[in-house]
Formats: C-alpha cells, sequence, structure tokens
C-alpha cells in the first residue's frame, strides 16, 4: 500500500516535453532524489549541443516530476546518461514513460540506445530490463561509492 504522503498522480495532465535549455528544476530534483548527486556544473554540461533531454511535466508545465538525459555523439548511437524520477512520485509508471519515450524515438530514426548503470540499482537494471534492454558488459569499478569505494557499471543496449 502506498504511504498517506506520497504524492499521487490521480487527475493530473502528465506532459513529456523536450528540455532545450537549462532549467534549475532540474538540479533540484537529482539532488533531492540522489545519493550521490551529479554536480550542478555537471548537470548544467549536458544542456549544449549533443545532447537532447526531455522533462515529465504536470499541472501544465508548472511542475517538473522527472527528466531524462540522452547523449546523441552520432545520429545512430544515443546514450541515456541519467534519468531521475522525483522521489514522491516514483512507482508511478514515469521513469518507465521517459525511456519508453527516448527508445521510441530512436527507433524511429535508427538509433541504439545504450545506458550504464550501477550493479547495486535493481531498480533502475528493473526498468531497463522490462523496456528490452540486454546486458552487453561490466566496466570494473567505474563509479565511486558513499563509502569511499566502488563499484562496476553494467553496460546495457537496446
Ligand atoms: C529508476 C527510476 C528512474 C525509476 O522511476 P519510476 O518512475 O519509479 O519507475 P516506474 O514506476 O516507471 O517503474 C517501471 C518499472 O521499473 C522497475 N522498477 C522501478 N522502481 C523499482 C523498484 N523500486 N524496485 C523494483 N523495480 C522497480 C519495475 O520493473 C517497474 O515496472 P512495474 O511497475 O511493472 O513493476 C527511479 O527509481 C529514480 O529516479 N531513481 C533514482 C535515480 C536513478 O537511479 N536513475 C537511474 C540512473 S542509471
Amino acid at each position: 500500500m502506498e504511504s498517506d504522503s506520497k504524492s499521487t498522480l490521480m487527475n493530473s495532465a502528465i506532459a513529456i516535453v523536450e528540455l532545450k535549455t537549462w532549467t534549475p528544476d532540474v538540479a533540484a530534483i537529482e539532488t533531492g532524489t540522489n545519493q550521490l548527486p551529479w554536480s550542478v556544473e555537471t548537470l548544467k554540461s549536458c544542456f549544449s549541443n549533443g545532447y537532447q533531454n526531455f522533462g515529465l511535466y504536470r499541472d501544465n508545465g508548472q511542475q517538473l516530476l522527472g527528466f531524462i538525459i540522452v547523449h546523441q555523439p552520432m545520429p545512430d548511437e544515443w546514450t541515456i546518461m541519467n534519468v531521475v524520477v522525483s522521489s514522491a512520485f516514483q512507482r508511478q509508471g514515469l521513469g518507465e514513460a521517459l525511456v519508453r519515450h527516448v527508445c521510441e524515438l530512436a527507433q524511429n530514426k535508427h538509433a541504439s540506445v545504450f545506458l550504464e548503470v550501477r550493479e547495486s540499482n535493481q531498480p533502475a537494471i528493473a526498468l531497463y530490463t522490462k523496456l528490452g534492454f540486454k546486458t552487453l558488459g561490466r566496466r570494473k569499478g567505474y563509479y565511486p561509492t558513499a563509502s569511499g569505494k566502488r563499484e562496476d557499471a553494467i553496460v546495457m543496449q537496446n
């Protein structure tokens, strides 16, 4: 059962919109959701040439609930760099909607979609697996952890 404090999307209009320019709302979601958040500088650097990013809004664009950052170094090779849904709105299909949106766009352009994910990030791995991503391999010790150690990245492709 959902906790009483969890926000509900019932009766809300949801829209996925291309984020053409930087908005601090992205950093607010990132820092509020991730234990080891990307810095504002790193996030901002993804709002430049070679990236296509999307936000998931409700209430006619008034509230950003999540975002996805996609690097497109080549027309047929896209990489999901980050996808985040605000904690209060997780487990309601929004992460899936964002990844599905990007995969559909990629398919239309005959592009493959790649990503790296921490091996401990079982929610994200379950999401990608549900959408048909397959494991290509792993990068040893790719990510730092909160405890100061390193953990492997799982490399996946759709
Ligand atoms: C990963 C993340 C984006 C998923 O977003 P979400 O909106 O909560 O996910 P959805 O509700 O769309 O779930 C879709 C599927 O993902 C999987 N999933 C999502 N959260 C899960 C969880 N906590 N445990 C297990 N599976 C989970 C399930 O397969 C789910 O399908 P189901 O509802 O039919 O079981 C979200 O947990 C998040 O923002 N995490 C922090 C940032 C992060 O780790 N991003 C990934 C970087 S690689």
